[in-house]
């Protein structure tokens, strides 16, 4: 058993360097160095992280890495990156990475290519016309059934990448609230419409719920229309789906170790390429492969997601600050915080480490945000002024500082400025500065600001790459398996036995 991450002499090491603070500020530390932006900005996979604005100096970092190092993080990133059973309560691996990156084993990549090369093709098919109903209509609308990460991910990679390409329009739902449902189907026809069911387990209440009502739907259909050709599933246990009526021919399989969370990269990112074809799934995967290779590869020292998940570790633990905002400044990014809420409070709200012990110091903290600039004009009072504070990233366009369209340019420009607000406070105002109490805005709150250098499949693959491997450097350094979700069941199995003892 590994003694817990708050005994090694290397945590205390970075309580003091935290001590070390309290009589600088942010600005102080530019004022020591003006070249922090340089310093302490980095690059991969068009990605470009500046992270000049937190409370780190070579001092911090180092103690960070050497954490990190005395954590084993190399090696155990190599045990996930190899496809070991990194996740120990449910015994096997979390190797989405294989689904972008094709594993040494032949057997296991050419049953991955397999996989992939379905769903590519049914999405093509789709998008060329030639999967019609079964009254001959050719499909123009899909809706898709799925919740947690069998929705959000492919849900913000869809709508990340702008207007469909294709003919198909793509519609999403979630909820078990019929609205969703309703909303979807409103002005969709039958004839013209494939319902897609996508969950690994094939047993998820809500998607089962709604993926039997939508059914219903297509059977209430004037016409008599032949379900096989309106339906399709995406899962891991394809016999239950064909068992709700699905034809095996279309029904797209993915391997047990690949997590909800995890799942936009295998058959689960199916809307994706019926959205905006095959070849945008593949740059997407490529995205996110180039940034798996970097963490794979880069030393610790230039690592982003081990250099992210290290910050997140200090102000956790270190700073006792229990919550991380994001902010995209990019209408298509609207959802990332709701992805990055799954992503990362299903895997790090966690209390216990590998070995079942409770763990005894913070671990995951809440992950919030909102789409800037919307989020200017709601939650920055409370970035800027409220009691306590919420470290920030903010994510933004590179090439939008230099876009033709004066609004772009704006939304630019007002992420760096809330981001220097949050570090330097209204000292940096100058004349327009007022000494009303009420005025102040303090500073010294830490934020990043993540650069894509533009919003294309490849550079959002390595955004969604860059956070899921940040939250696995934070789970390694607190010792907690981020790839179950054993809390969610609690919930699940509460409702089921209210269902049993009360039919509806
Ligand atoms: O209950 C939580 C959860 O298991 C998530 O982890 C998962 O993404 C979601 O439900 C949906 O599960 P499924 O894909 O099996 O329907």
């Amino acid at each position: 058993m590994e003694s817990s991450p708050s005994e090694l002499r290397e945590w205390q090491a970075l309580e003091e360097w935290r001590r070390s603070f309290a009589s600088r500020t942010i600005a102080s530390l530019f004022k020591v160095d003006a070249s922090r932006p340089q310093r302490w900005s980095y690059s991969a996979a068009s990605i470009h992280v500046d992270i000049s604005r937190n409370w780190i100096d070579e001092n911090t970092f180092g103690a960070l890495l050497t954490l990190a190092r005395a954590r084993d993080l190399e090696k155990v990133r190599d045990a996930l990156l190899n496809g070991e059973a990194v996740n120990t309560t449910e015994h096997r691996p979390a190797w989405h990475t294989a689904l972008r990156t094709p594993p040494k084993d032949p057997s296991v990549a050419r049953s991955l290519e397999e996989e992939q090369r379905l769903f590519l093709g049914f999405a093509e098919a789709l998008r060329s016309g030639r999967i019609q109903g079964s009254t001959g209509a050719p499909i123009d609308t899909v809706v898709c059934i799925g919740i947690g990460g069998s929705d959000l991910g492919p849900r913000l990679a869809t709508e990340a990448l702008g207007a469909p390409t294709g003919p198909v329009r793509v519609r999403f739902v979630s909820n078990i609230d019929p609205v969703e449902l309703r909303t979807a189907l409103e002005d969709a026809r039958p004839e013209a419409t494939l319902l897609i069911a996508i969950s690994k387990s094939f047993t998820t209440l809500e998607t089962l719920e709604n993926f039997r009502v939508a059914r219903n739907w297509l059977k209430a259909h004037a016409q008599p229309l032949d379900a096989a050709h309106h339906l399709a599933a995406v899962t891991a246990h394809p016999d239950r789906a064909e068992k709700m009526g699905v034809h095996p021919k279309r029904i797209f399989v993915f391997p047990e170790w690949v997590g909800g969370r995890y799942s936009l990269w295998s058959a689960c990112g199916l809307p994706i390429a019926i959205a905006h074809g095959h070849e945008a799934f593949l740059q997407l995967c490529a995205g996110a492969a180039e940034m798996d290779a970097h963490f794979a590869q880069a030393p610790l020292e230039t690592n982003l997601p081990v250099i992210l998940g290290l910050l997140g570790v200090w102000y956790v633990n270190f700073w006792n600050n229990r919550s991380r905002a994001v902010f995209p400044y990019a209408q298509r990014l609207r959802i990332l915080p709701a992805y990055l809420q799954q992503l990362e409070m299903e895997s790090l709200g966690k209390r216990v480490d590998v070995d079942g012990r409770p763990i005894g110091i913070d671990t995951g903290p809440v992950v919030w945000g909102e789409v800037g600039t919307t989020a200017q004009h709601s939650v920055f009072q409370f970035m800027h002024q409220g009691t306590h504070w919420s470290p920030a990233d903010f994510v933004v366009i590179a090439e939008h500082a230099q876009s033709n369209e004066r609004r772009n340019r704006l939304l630019h420009a007002s992420a760096l400025a809330q981001a220097d607000a949050m570090a330097w406070g209204d000292s940096v105002l100058g004349a327009e500065r007022s000494t009303a109490a009420h005025a102040i805005a303090p500073g010294g709150r830490p934020s990043n600001i993540i650069s894509l250098a533009q919003l294309d499949a490849r550079s959002i693959g390595a955004l969604l790459a860059l956070y899921e491997q940040r939250t696995f450097v934070q789970s390694v350094i607190w010792n907690v398996n981020a790839f179950d979700q054993w809390g969610v069941e609690v919930g699940k199995k509460l409702l089921q036995q209210r269902l049993d003892r009360e039919p509806f």
